[in-house]
């Protein structure tokens, strides 16, 4: 379907006042952001604007009842100039299945897929070239109606706004098994990129980083055994000459990355299961030697190389050089940067009037 979207251009760009090739992910934004309301049982006026804040009445169900998702990329720039996206329809049908579980309107992926390029055709000139960097993009969609009491709202906003972004982790990170705190159980939200994930995480990821970890590795709810995920990334150990990720079993974020990663490690040979992982398999591997390479894998940080793991009084260290991780980070960049074959198909370019050679 093809869509009307209107355009109101900022008058002057803030471009100039940021160095966007040398800059941290979040404290800068670009000129404009793609909006769209959901009144009266329909998603209506998709717009693209100058960049705004937004009247928040203070009965705004989002704010009470936490209905609010999100979703993250990034772009990158073509050899040709073109703006790239990874995988922009997994991200529309994941906000969906995030909406769907909190109840909210979904968004029609089309829509998604078009604002994102109508917004980059724009924005274009915010998309970083140095190493590691790309401009992130942020689509999201809370509930604002003003009501008192608990129900699913019938006011939402989607949004896209974008903010120029540099590598994330430059050294391997070290990760903490929490065994007091959970992300996520069976039938709760985990699987949904949900805010209020996010909120229960930021304590225990306070204390993890008191301790001198970078994230959390969360554990099952019941047993605090079984690994689920790191703080915005899902996670892959080598054990043995082989790749496995704990299985998406009802409470782990489906990340794009992560099956991304899996059909790359499977296309350089690897053998890859999802399955359940245990700490003490972990454990074990490490004392008999076997254990070999851990990665993160997720949009804003892109391949995390893991150097350790703090587990109850155990520090579970890995081998400096991870051969495999090194090489799936760079094929991973090669092809979002069109330097090698996108033969899977994942990347999306976005038509400019005039293409400007990066
Ligand atoms: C909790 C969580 N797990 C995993 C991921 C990785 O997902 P993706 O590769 O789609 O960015 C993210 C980031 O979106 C996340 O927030």
């Amino acid at each position: 379907m093809s869509y009307t979207i209107k355009e109101t251009r900022a008058t002057a760009s803030k471009l100039h006042e940021v160095d966007i090739n040398n800059i941290v992910m979040g404290h800068a934004f670009t000129d404009h952001m793609f909006i769209c309301d959901y009144e009266d049982g329909k998603w209506q006026n998709p717009r693209i604007e100058p960049l705004h804040e937004i009247p928040t009445h203070p009965a705004a169900m989002a704010l009470h009842y936490g209905q609010a998702i999100f979703e993250g990329m990034k772009a990158t720039l073509g050899k040709d100039g073109s703006p790239l996206l990874f995988r922009p329809d997994e991200n529309a049908k994941r906000l969906n299945f995030s909406a769907d579980r909190m109840g909210m309107p979904l968004f029609p992926e089309d829509l998604f897929v078009e604002g994102l390029k109508r917004f980059l055709a724009i924005e274009h000139h915010w998309i970083p070239t140095s190493e590691g960097s790309a401009l992130y993009l942020r689509p999201f969609m809370y509930a604002d109606e003003a009501f008192i009491g608990m129900r699913a709202a019938t006011k939402y906003k989607f949004i896209i706004f974008a903010s120029p972004a540099g590598p994330f982790f430059s050294k391997p990170i070290k990760l903490w098994a929490e065994t007091k705190f959970i992300r996520a159980a069976n039938g709760g939200t985990g699987e949904a990129k949900a805010a209020g994930n996010y909120a229960a995480a930021i304590r225990p990821t306070e204390l993890a980083k008191a301790k001198g970890y970078d994230q959390v590795l969360w554990l099952d709810a019941r047993d605090f055994e079984y690994i689920q995920e790191v703080g915005t990334m899902n996670i892959f150990f080598k054990i043995a000459g082989k790749w496995i990720t704990p299985n998406l079993g009802g409470s782990v974020l489906a990340g794009i990355t992560r099956m991304s990663v899996i059909d790359l490690l499977r296309d350089k040979g690897y053998e890859v299961t999802e399955r359940p992982i245990a700490m003490h398999e972990i454990i074990e591997a490490s004392e008999q030697g076997s254990l070999e390479e851990a990665f993160g894998a997720g949009t804003a940080v892109g391949i995390a190389m893991v150097e350790e793991i703090g587990y109850q009084d155990m520090r579970i260290t890995f081998p400096a050089g991870n051969p495999v991780s090194e090489d799936v980070k760079e094929t991973l960049n090669q092809i979002k940067l069109q330097e090698v074959e996108d033969k899977f198909g994942w990347i999306v370019p976005v038509e400019l009037g005039i293409p400007q050679p990066r």
